[in-house]
């Protein structure tokens, strides 16, 4: 039978999306407008103005998404399934799009399928796990059982899929969230901000220190910042005033991200500097040292819940295939070559102490070696998908329409929408 092909809608922000994808992995086509140019000159997006542009621009996103497709001659009917945001998100943009989805569903007679934003952000590391930009330092022929390469990247070709249960760590502007992913349709919430997103928290920093935006450079006001603390040549000048939040001994355990503590504490260091400059400003060796001290600690800080969200699934009795990573500020390399060596140490300890019970049983009974113990024990990878799906597109709608739909979830053509919506 022919692979299944799904056109997928999402419109819960600021970005109207429709794309469409099969299930053998292919994406035929995919067509994003931005909004990012009416909401930037307002310092945030407006709801209003977002809605009204959904209610311009999905017709023709929708009407390109499709030609992209080269479907032939049927057109659209050659689509089997349409997958559409139900939530959570602004509650008159996700309206646009459910309405659009439904009314093409119900008149073309296909299968509807209302997607959760958060679970197509977690399912998109099962479309594709290639890091194009990274493919090649990933090719370092580590064996195929490991899978874990040196940097943590599945070079092309071989690259596995993430099984469940997997963790996803998901951060952005708008989102703080580590979770674990069970199966289709059955997720757990380990930690999310209690304050602001981290992306915001690196937004703002950028700002404080005054980081001048680079052009051509993706990523915003925190790859700056990432660029700016490169250069640092005393990361550590203000470590003993920047706090790593939830960190202290009685909150060692405590599964939540707050980024408000971290981010005063970055005001606080800049206002005195500047009320003890003659100049009144801060100069550049600082501001450089203060950025890579902010970036070790908000690091630091997801490290530590990442690794405590590996120790309460493995005393749970789950086998965590892989850590997901996901969102823009998943782009920070500091933060990706520190989950790696979090995720390849916490398998490191775990089997040198089984290498070591093994060991000393062996002297007196060597038949009791564990070896079957040793040989299923699997690391945690790193898998990072490409940034361009890391960030909110239509075409993980499409991808979790598909997967639903193949576990046999549908839904009815009067569902409506759910602008709040825990996972
Ligand atoms: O997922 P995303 O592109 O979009 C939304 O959340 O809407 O995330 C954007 C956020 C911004 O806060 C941006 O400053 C941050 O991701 N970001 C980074 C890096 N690249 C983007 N933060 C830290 N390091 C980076 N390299
Ligand atoms: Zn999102």
């Amino acid at each position: 039978s022919r692979p299944l092909i799904a056109l997928g809608i999402e419109t819960s922000c600021d970005d109207t999306c429709a794309a469409v994808v099969t299930s053998d992995r292919r994406i035929l086509s995919e067509v994003l407008r931005t909004q990012h140019h009416l909401h930037e000159p307002m310092g945030g997006i407006v709801p209003k103005l977002a809605h009204h542009a959904h209610m311009r621009n999905l017709p023709d996103v929708v009407k390109e998404a499709i030609q992209q497709a080269g479907l032939g001659e049927r057109g659209i009917q050659e689509v089997d399934i349409i997958a559409v945001t139900r939530g959570p998100g602004l509650a008159h943009c996700l309206g646009v799009g459910l309405n659009a989805a439904k009314t093409l569903a119900a008149a073309l007679n296909k299968p509807l399928i209302g997607v959760h934003h958060m679970e197509a952000h977690a399912l998109t590391a099962r479309l594709t796990t290639v890091d194009p930009n990274l493919v090649s330092e990933g090719q370092d022929g580590d064996s195929a059982t490991t899978m874990t390469t040196s940097k943590g990247y599945v070079p092309a070709g071989s690259a596995p899929h993430p099984e469940f249960p997997f963790l996803t760590l998901l951060v952005s502007g708008g989102h703080t969230l580590l979770l674990v992913a069970h199966s289709v349709d059955r997720y757990t919430t380990l930690a999310t901000t209690v304050d602001d997103s981290i992306g915001e928290a690196f937004d703002k920093c950028a700002r404080q220190l005054d980081i001048p935006w680079l052009p051509g450079r993706a990523g915003g006001p925190g790859a700056s910042l990432e660029e700016f603390a490169k250069s640092s040549q005393n990361p550590s000048r203000y470590l003993d005033q920047l706090p790593i939040p939830m960190s202290l001994r009685t909150n060692k355990r405590l599964m939540k991200f707050s980024f408000a503590g971290l981010k005063s504490a970055v005001t606080r260091i800049v206002d005195q500097e500047k009320a003890s400059s003659p100049t009144g400003g801060m100069d550049e060796e600082k501001r450089r040292d203060l950025a890579a001290g902010f970036q070790h600690c908000a690091v630091t800080h997801l490290c530590q819940k990442v690794e405590q969200g590996l120790v309460d699934c493995h005393e749970q009795g789950m086998h965590i295939s892989s850590l997901v990573i996901s969102g823009g500020v998943g782009r920070n390399a500091t933060l990706r070559s520190r989950m790696d060596e979090i995720c390849s140490e916490f398998e490191y300890k775990d089997s040198s102490k089984s290498n070591r019970k093994a060991s000393s049983k062996t002297k007196n009974t060597p038949q009791s070696v564990p070896t079957v113990a040793l040989r299923t024990r699997r690391s945690v990878r790193v898998i990072c998908p490409p940034p361009k799906l890391c960030t909110d597109n239509a075409v993980m709608i499409a991808w979790t329409g598909l997967e639903r739909y193949q576990q046999g979830l549908v839904d009815p053509y009067d569902i409506d929408i759910v602008p709040k919506w825990p996972l």
